[in-house]
């Protein structure tokens, strides 16, 4: 196919060494019929454990909240937290195609310590269940527990090191690539549910190349062919993991404003702030998905970095990580109660 790129990508040197390893891990641990080969992801998924002792800091501790399935989230507490009167909470969930990583891998470690520092917040990165032995709707029934779980008082109260000036009424969804998938589908839920919760109250969604997919190809996904860690191969190969069993990509989770789309209009979403990078082949229904945002009436607010790739801000050296970090820490203060 030919390119009809007017910018061609340049990466430094280090960055570009990662994300070739980082794309031979993704495609040699994928099997042929559908599995991942757990053991030869854990040699090169570098997991860290929390810090119960300030590191850069901030502290981190794992908390069980759903002990039948065995699934926790990593608390960040940032460095003399209780100096302020509250603090907003950021529930993160990380990217790696609903089949891949966790919150304990050292990239998602960082990134949620740097965001529990530089914006003052406390941030719960959520363990949730992995596909294909955990198939849809597990990964969004696991975040609904944890809004849940944050909800009832006798649950934070039990939390060694919850501080006490966390703020359950200022709470932030966040995601990158499927955890963003993840965060925007549990907005939905918190919605048609709000009711349920006594105290707990989402004060914006941090949607970060959200995860999409659809029968339909649309422009970005075949112009941008060979770039960085995503591809159409790699992406139909973790939807089908993801899917139950005869499911398409039109399926209201995947195609999330496609032919099967959930019903919005009348639903009362958080404010949005969604970002897309230029180099990213999901590009073109992010961007159909800022659209169908606003036509829903939601608020929205896209930013888009022309030269940035899929995931580029779990590379600390892409100045756009820096950007990234800023903007949201304006959202926040915008949007918190
Ligand atoms: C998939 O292949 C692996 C390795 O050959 C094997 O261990 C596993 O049992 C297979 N799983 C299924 C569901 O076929």
């Amino acid at each position: 196919m030919a390119a009809k790129k007017t910018q061609s990508l340049t990466l430094p040197f280090k960055t570009r060494v990662q994300v070739a390893l980082l794309g031979l891990v993704i495609d040699g641990v994928r099997r042929n019929n559908g599995t991942i080969n757990r053991g030869v992801m854990k040699l090169f998924d570098r997991r860290v454990p929390a810090k119960p002792i300030s590191s850069n800091s901030v502290s981190s501790h794992d908390v069980v909240f759903d002990p039948s399935n065995n699934l926790w989230f990593r608390l960040f507490v940032p460095h003399k937290a209780d100096i302020v009167a509250s603090l907003p909470i950021i529930v993160f969930f990380h990217g790696g195609g609903f089949s891949l990583l966790s919150a304990a891998s050292s990239v998602y470690d960082a990134v949620c310590r740097r965001f529990a520092r530089e914006l003052k917040v406390v941030v719960c990165s959520v363990e949730y269940r992995l596909s294909p032995e955990q198939k849809f709707p597990s990964q969004y029934d696991d975040g609904f527990s944890v809004l849940k779980f944050l909800d009832k008082p006798h649950n934070r109260r039990d939390i060694p090191h919850w501080p006490g000036n966390a703020d359950v009424s200022t709470v932030f969804l966040a995601g990158d690539s499927a955890g963003a998938n993840l965060a925007h589908h549990l907005s939905v839920s918190y919605a048609k549910s709000s009711s349920s919760f006594s105290l707990l109250k989402l004060a914006g969604l941090i949607n970060i190349q959200p995860f999409l997919g659809g029968k339909e190809r649309v422009n970005s996904e075949v112009e941008l062919e060979g770039m960085p860690i995503v591809s159409l191969e790699r992406n139909d190969w973790m939807w089908k993991a993801f899917l139950p069993e005869g499911k398409d990509l039109d399926h209201w989770a995947v195609n999330v404003c496609g032919p099967n789309a959930l019903d919005i209009r009348g639903l009362e979403l958080p404010p949005v702030l969604l970002f897309v990078g230029g180099f990213d082949p999901m590009k073109d229904r992010q961007k159909k998905y800022y659209e169908w945002l606003r036509r829903n009436d939601k608020d929205v607010k896209l930013v888009e970095y022309s030269d940035a790739i899929h995931a580029f801000y779990i590379f600390p050296q892409l100045p756009h990580a820096n950007l990234l970090m800023a903007e949201i820490k304006d959202f926040i203060n915008k949007h918190k109660f």
